[in-house]
């Protein structure tokens, strides 16, 4: 039996309808009654980072995202401050230490920049932790509940790759802005007159690099603890260059809202990309972000207004008759792609647009993807060698290559 998706409460407050959620994420019908860990989406993606005040200026100013919340010393948190952010159904918080002695300067001092929890929306915290536990998962927060004027949230949180972790948040008897401890909070950046009332709609996928080797571990323990099924899989030649390669494995929840590509390094002639992630970050962690957009060009433009730097595409991707037999009609013409660096990938279901930041942080690690998928639920895979030739050569001007 399967079940038509419904739509979250987030999703609900964003004005996106199921048409579009399947359009733009890939979003499924499925039957979560024999799921041993049911996942409804994303909860939010939490950020540790040097800046949190400057930070959340950026994602306001360059992502078009709308402060909703905040956490800090005025507000009886004397550790850390942190800003809820939102566009869309997506949500980012963005945290750093106050306290000389908080432990997110820890992480920081660690990590740089970086994702410290992938939190889920699930209906019963409870069940999926008691499943986890049972499969030998790592729980860091058993559930409990806490409450406010606004209601109660169930959390708990387990361990995923590195120090990063997966709370697990049940906010179904909760009607507060985010969470216990935070105020609403309105952004007092003014957006630029004509800017687009956002850029972005929902969170599409987010990637975990891990050492050499791990990646069937962690493969293996999306689909046992989490019951996570197994979707497109690229395997070394498919995104080899000269220089450096990868590996690459996607696992999905039952609605494919949540979607984790996992990377591994792979031996090559040079140094992997992956590698240099897992010198710079201190060990595995989230690598990149891909944010659905339903008009990319306006997208990347207005991002690229606000000086967000992107990935360069080499002019002979575009000129390839390879890529133009390959790729047929899609909504843009590619002269406008050129112009922006756009890439193209297509297969049986459809194509998908989308095009990489450069890193957000000093640190060559974390980064962000914009994608516009249209049927397509792949990943860019014939994009895989266009897109890493790119990124080497910035980690060549890097020295690190
Ligand atoms: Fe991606």
């Amino acid at each position: 039996m399967t079940i038509q998706p419904t739509l979250t409460p987030q999703e609900r407050q964003a004005d996106l309808d199921l048409q579009q959620l399947k359009q733009l994420v890939g979003l499924v019908e499925y039957d979560a009654s024999g799921d041993p860990f049911p996942v409804t989406g994303w909860d939010a993606v939490v950020f540790v980072v040097g800046n949190a005040t400057q930070t959340a200026h950026f994602y306001q100013s360059a992502f078009g995202m709308e402060l909703v919340a905040y956490s800090g010393p005025e507000t009886g948190n004397r550790d850390h401050k942190a800003y809820v952010l939102k566009s869309g159904s997506c949500r980012f918080v963005v945290s750093g230490g106050v306290d000389p002695a908080s432990p997110l300067h820890d992480h920081h001092r660690r990590h740089g920049d970086g994702v410290s929890d992938i939190a889920l929306e699930v209906p019963d915290v409870d069940r999926c932790v008691a499943h986890a536990r049972a499969q030998g998962a790592k729980v860091l927060e058993e559930p409990h509940d806490v409450s406010d004027e606004h209601g109660t949230v169930r959390i708990a949180a387990i361990g995923a790759y590195g120090d990063t972790r997966h709370t697990l948040v049940d906010r179904s008897r909760y009607t507060g802005v985010y969470l216990p401890g935070y105020v609403a909070r309105q952004s007092e950046y003014v957006r630029r007159d004509g800017a687009p009332k956002r850029l972005f709609q929902a969170l599409d996928h987010v990637v975990g690099n891990v050492e050499l080797g791990e990646m069937d571990n962690w493969v293996a323990f999306y689909n046992r603890v989490m019951g996570f099924v197994n979707m497109a899989e690229f395997i070394g030649d498919d995104i080899a260059t000269d220089y450096s390669a990868l590996m690459s494995k996607v696992v999905a929840n039952g609605n494919h809202r949540v979607k984790f590509p996992l990377n591994e390094p792979a031996v090559a002639r040079k140094r992997s990309q992956i590698d240099e992630f897992l010198d710079f970050y201190g060990g595995p962690g989230a690598q990149h972000l891909a944010l659905a957009t339903n008009d990319i060009v306006r997208t990347v433009d207005a991002m690229r207004a606000e000086g967000v730097e992107f990935l360069s595409t080499p002019d002979s991707y575009y000129e390839d008759p390879a890529l133009r037999a390959r790729i047929g009609q899609v909504r843009v013409p590619i002269e406008e792609l050129k112009k922006r660096g756009i890439l193209v990938d297509r297969d049986e279901d459809g194509y998908l647009l989308q095009i990489f930041t450069k890193p957000v942080g000093d640190r060559p690690t974390v980064f962000f993807e914009l994608i516009e998928r249209h049927g397509s639920l792949g990943f860019g895979k014939g994009n895989f060698k266009a897109l890493f030739e790119a990124i080497e050569r910035e980690q060549e001007r890097r020295g690190n290559l």
